[in-house]
């Protein structure tokens, strides 16, 4: 069976033999897929949409699979609150959704021995709040697809709460940085040349308003160009791309 990059890379991170709550699952292409290649023992496959889990339900039954995969029809972790499981994948959402979904449930999210977070949009947010919460983000990974980088993240409750001194690693991760992920610099340089073009188009027409936001991006700017010298002063590690 062939996946995406990114839900490889997901996949990747999900230990052997874990019984998995898969969050959101669509298709139910990721339960499947681990089932037969990670040996997880059951997947507890949900979606808050009908349609999706009928579609993950047929994708289940077409792999002969629904003795080791539940369906849930439900909203986040509360479908599987009263259920044993390992850990939970929530991919494929907004990093705000996310955030709302563990905030939901904060004590089932607690009680996992992991969680691998991709957040299709505000990871800053997702990585402030689970910072600020008590979550230690164990390790990040990064895959592309034709030019887009997801960010994936797995994460577990210590309930230690910390920040980062450079607010840019909230949006790209530091982990990422600090070990060199190979395709972190190209996310930095994206990441750049976004601000640059935000940074032009105010100054076009300058206004209070626009002034405020070219002193924002000025020193978001500032912050990334220290992120990317700490990025050129690191070594690689192997990591999957
Ligand atoms: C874009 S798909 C991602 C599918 C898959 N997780 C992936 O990464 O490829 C997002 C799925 O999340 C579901 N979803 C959205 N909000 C949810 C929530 N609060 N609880 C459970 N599922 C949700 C949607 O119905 C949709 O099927």
């Amino acid at each position: 069976m062939k996946l995406t990059n990114r839900l490889k890379v997901i996949a990747s991170l999900v230990p052997g033999e874990s019984i998995v709550a898969d969050i959101g699952t669509d298709h139910g292409y990721l339960p499947i897929y681990l089932l037969k290649n990670n040996d997880v023992r059951h997947v507890y496959a949900t979606d808050v949409n009908r349609g999706p889990l009928q579609a993950a339900k047929e994708f289940v039954t077409e792999n002969k699979e629904l003795k080791r995969v539940d369906l849930i029809l439900g909203d986040g972790l509360s479908c599987v609150k009263e259920k044993d499981v390992d850990g939970a994948v929530i991919a494929g959402m907004g990093g705000i959704l996310i955030q709302e979904i563990i905030q939901r449930d904060f004590d089932k999210a607690k009680a996992l021995s992991w969680m691998i977070l991709q957040p299709m949009t505000a990871p800053e947010k997702l990585r402030e709040y689970l910072m600020q919460n008590g979550f230690e983000i164990i390790r990040e990974e990064l895959a592309k697809e034709q030019r887009r980088i997801y960010q994936i993240m797995l994460v577990k409750f210590t309930g230690e709460s910390t920040n980062y001194q450079n607010s840019f690693y909230y949006h790209i991760g530091e982990k990422n940085v600090k070990e060199n992920h190979p395709l972190a610099g190209e996310m930095i340089e994206q990441y750049k040349e976004k601000q640059q073009k935000i940074l032009r188009k105010c100054e076009e027409k300058t206004t209070p308003t626009t002034q405020k936001r070219i002193e924002e991006v000025l020193a978001l700017l500032r912050q990334i160009e220290e992120v990317e010298q700490d990025y050129a002063n690191g070594k690689n590690t192997g990591h999957v791309e």
